[in-house]
């Protein structure tokens, strides 16, 4: 949400902050700009995507010298899209510039203030109030500039990742968070800073990442790390183990479609080294000091966003019928403010592909504050919640960068279903040979997911037929029921049709009313354990006229003599289901919103990663 990137070395920086925007733009892309260093301090910034600024550039490409330069691709809070509310902004005099991800809360305040002492704003947001509030400091404290933006940190509540440009300190970039994310590249003879490590790789895998309440300033060709309080500390250089394929297309039209058909892969990665059927052996090696915790909990509480959220209800499913520990699913935006009670072996597990969604993070802050122990299932490697975490696992499914979620859905159930058949065997819930037929399953999912791709065409056919609804509906039962929401998640997020996902049986109470010709609904009707009750939940909608979509087991006789459409699906133990029903969803998704003309990337008015409330 909002990105953000800066340079400053010996190479031409505008070059490398444009191409960094562009890396970023799945967190935002509804205005962008840069500030740099080239005979003063200037800004230049345009409403629309990083290309049109580029447009805008291209003719003023002589101008733009400078070792020194930072970008931001924003994603609206305060102020809608426009020029003027684009970042960077210039402080009062023009002598310093800021660009900031987060939000600002007591801006309003601040403003005023700083409006009584003769300050003018030039935009409507509260990132702009930061930058005022920083030189007013440095202007009355007569301090050197970090101190002052150490200073004006006490004085703002809420969340940022900033970095600040000065016309009188070339070579000098000053940055700080909290809450949300900032990477620091470190070259030689050349510093990065970025939201995320994507814009970073293609020239250094050395990163640091700074932790909430760090100030990082760069100058005389030196990285400094301080906190608020004044204190140095240093620098925990971290090597990057991410290739630069992985963060682009690849062949591929979209991320979104290139990320669908890396799940093999994915799901390979995913599972390598921690499951041998072979051998018996299911182990994830980042729950080992906690496992006790996990095995013995009273309770455990899933809390997560989206989709992750929706992976987390799978997961609720697979984890009661194995381990037999109660659990809860919560959205985290809820959870953090309800004050939740939390009791002495309770458990929280926070699922988050980013690992950045700040009501995540919140709701793990407050649930640790109150004594629990907190497990991360991420996919960033070193992102906040992962760090915050006491332990976890990694997804290992590689840079998610289409906005909506498909590789990490699968990924995240996979790692949860790992954990809960881990739990279950130690803890004896499950047989023997229930282990060992799970252990095969889950080595058998990549080829099944591979076998489920092939279908591309057919369901592309279907898309065809369907792409003009203006309705959808999903239905699914048990372990299938979360992936009735997510199906309709990722309609309604890339194709702005209304799509709305229900447990099969309770369409009885409401949704049936919308049913007629006009409705499609797409029913995911495996032959497991609630066949019987989905084929007459199919009856229903049949004799009201719907048209039938139906998620098939290979081989199903029934239902294609009622359905308008079969996709057939290679048959899975039934709590492993979700990772293969849900690729003809996302394809499904995919290719109603290309056959729309709709951006699937960069949908209108979402972001990848949402650090903001
Ligand atoms: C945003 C994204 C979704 C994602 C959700 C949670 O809304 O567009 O795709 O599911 O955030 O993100 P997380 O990174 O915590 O899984």
């Amino acid at each position: 949400m909002c990105g953000i990137v800066a340079y400053t070395g010996y190479r031409e920086a505008y070059p490398i902050v444009i191409k960094g925007l562009k890396r970023l733009e799945y967190r935002g892309y509804d205005s962008a700009g840069i500030a740099l260093l080239n005979g003063g301090l200037n800004i230049y910034k345009k409403k629309g995507k990083v290309a049109e600024l580029e447009k805008l550039l291209e003719e003023k490409k002589d101008e733009l010298h400078s070792h020194t330069c930072m970008g931001h691709t924003r994603w609206a809070t305060h102020g809608e899209p426009s020029d003027r509310n684009a970042h960077p902004h210039y402080s009062n005099s023009r002598g310093i510039a800021i660009i900031h991800n987060g939000i600002i809360e007591n801006y309003e305040a601040l403003k005023k203030d700083m409006q009584m002492r003769g300050h003018t704003f030039h935009s409507d947001t509260d990132s702009e109030v930061f930058i005022h509030l920083i030189e007013d400091v440095y202007e009355n404290n007569q301090c050197s500039l970090e101190d002052a933006v150490r200073i004006a940190l006490t004085m703002v509540v809420g969340a940022y990742a900033i970095v600040i440009l000065s016309k009188d300190h070339p070579g000098q970039l000053i940055a700080a968070r909290k809450g949300s994310p900032l990477v620091i590249g470190i070259g030689k003879d050349e510093f990065f800073m970025a939201s995320d490590a994507t814009p970073i790789i293609e020239y250094t895998n050395e990163v640091v990442y700074l932790n909430d309440f760090e100030i990082a300033i760069v100058k005389n060709n030196t990285l400094t790390i301080k906190n608020i309080e004044d204190k140095i500390s240093t620098p925990y250089i971290q090597k990057l183990d991410l290739e630069l394929d992985s963060i682009e297309k690849g062949g591929y039209p979209h991320f979104m479609l290139k990320e669908i058909f890396e799940q093999p892969k994915s799901i390979t990665d995913c599972l390598r080294g921690r499951v041998k059927s072979a051998s018996g052996h299911l182990m994830l090696g980042g729950i080992r000091q906690y496992a006790n915790k996990l095995i013995h909990a009273d309770r455990i509480i899933f809390v997560g966003c989206g989709t992750s959220w929706h992976a987390a209800l799978v997961a609720e499913y697979i984890f009661e019928e194995f381990t037999r520990i109660p659990v809860e699913v919560e959205y985290a935006s809820e959870f953090r403010y309800r004050n939740p009670i939390i009791h002495e072996g309770d458990v929280v597990i926070a699922i988050s592909q980013s690992g950045e969604t700040a009501d995540t993070l919140a709701a793990i802050e407050l649930a640790k504050a109150k004594g629990a122990i907190i497990f991360g299932v991420c996919n960033v490697v070193g992102s906040s919640i992962a760090r915050a975490s006491h332990e976890g696992a990694y997804l290992h499914a590689g840079p998610e960068i289409g906005v909506a979620s498909t590789k990490a859905f699968t990924a995240q159930v996979t790692v949860l279903a790992m954990m809960a058949i881990m739990i279950a065997h130690k803890k004896g819930t499950i047989t023997e040979s229930r282990y060992q037929e799970l252990l095969v399953d889950l080595e058998q999912l990549p080829s099944k997911i591979e076998k489920t791709l092939q279908l591309h065409k057919l369901v592309e056919t279907i898309s065809e037929e369907f792409k003009n609804a203006r309705n959808f509906l999903y239905l699914g039962r048990g372990y299938n029921f979360p992936v009735a929401l997510e199906g309709a998640l990722k309609l309604k997020e890339i194709s702005y049709i209304h799509a709305e996902g229900y447990p099969a049986a309770e369409m009885k109470h409401g949704p049936i009313a919308l049913i007629d010709e006009e409705m499609p609904v797409v029913v995911i009707a495996l032959q497991d354990s609630s066949y019987e009750k989905i084929v007459s939940n199919i009856q229903e909608v049949r004799a009201r006229k719907g048209r039938i979509i139906a998620i098939v087991t290979e081989g199903e006789e029934q239902i294609r003599k009622i359905a308008d459409f079969v996709i057939e699906v290679p048959r899975i133990s039934e709590p492993l289901s979700p990772i293969i029903s849900v690729i003809p969803l996302q394809l499904l998704s995919y290719y109603i919103a290309v056959m729309r003309g709709c951006n699937v990337d960069q949908p209108r008015n979402l972001a990848k990663s949402v650090t903001v409330e």
